[in-house]
């Protein structure tokens, strides 16, 4: 077993994180931290519990309350309140749209940044979101930043929800997605960019193998020893 390192992958919604980063961590044996379903853990239990936001004091008492469980594994990442595993309701498009809403508040990315890196303190840690190469993990050991066409992300998370049988249009979808990116890119507190010594990929015509593979290249670069025997052998593969 090489450094237990942090790694970090940023991006917008629909460019291949969550996969990427799901994959990258189970072929490291690191462990997988969605920071985005934290900021939709807020969104959906504040509205729950009807938290008015513009009150700064109940917003910090409500954040100090906010105690969840997490477990994850290479399948995912999942999130536990009271018990209750809050992870099924945080995809749903209204969860989605709020959560970038409560992410414009301080004191929400106060409190998930410090959970994240209580979560990280150990190192060997695969971390996606929008602002972990630039402000939570800035001494990250190697950073990557996925993009996509905006057609081809809105396409990828229509499938996602397929599944659910969410139907919604490929154009109400493809909205959602620009609202978000607006809001998410556009906000003072840690606006969603690449960090200046990220590694910039575009994943509009990859599959997650190649992504994968290009990130592993990377990683070997940067922290020989990280990427044992079996990663190698895995892309010579792939
Ligand atoms: O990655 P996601 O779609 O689950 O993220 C949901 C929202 O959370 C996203 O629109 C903005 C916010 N977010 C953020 O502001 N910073 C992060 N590091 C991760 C997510």
């Amino acid at each position: 077993m090489g450094p237990r390192a942090i790694i970090t992958i940023d991006g917008p919604a629909g460019a291949g994180k969550s996969t990427v980063a799901k994959l990258l961590a189970a072929t490291l044996g690191y462990l997988y931290l969605d920071s985005g379903a934290l900021y939709r853990l807020v969104a959906w239990q504040s509205a729950r519990l009807r938290l008015d936001l513009a009150d700064a004091r109940a917003l910090s008492e409500f954040l100090e309350g906010l105690q969840p469980e997490m477990t994850t594994d290479s399948q995912g990442f999942h999130l536990w309140v009271d018990g209750l595993e809050a992870t099924p309701f945080l995809r749903e498009p209204q969860v989605s749209q709020q959560s970038s809403r409560v992410a414009i508040l301080p004191p929400v990315r106060t409190w998930v940044t410090g959970k994240l890196r209580q979560w990280a303190q150990n190192g060997g840690v695969v971390a996606e979101g929008r602002d972990l190469g630039t402000v939570v993990f800035p001494q990250a050991e190697c950073k990557f930043y996925l993009d996509a066409a905006l057609e081809t992300r809105a396409a990828r998370r229509r499938r996602e929800w397929q599944k659910d049988e969410t139907p919604l249009s490929p154009e109400k979808v493809a909205q959602e997605l620009a609202d978000r990116d607006r809001r998410d890119a556009n906000r003072a507190a840690a606006p969603m960019r690449a960090a200046a010594d990220a590694v910039v990929i575009d994943t509009t015509d990859l599959n997650p193998q190649e992504v994968v593979k290009q990130c592993l290249v990377r990683i070997g670069e940067v922290l020989p020893g990280a990427a044992g025997p079996e990663i190698k052998l895995e892309m010579k593969t792939g």
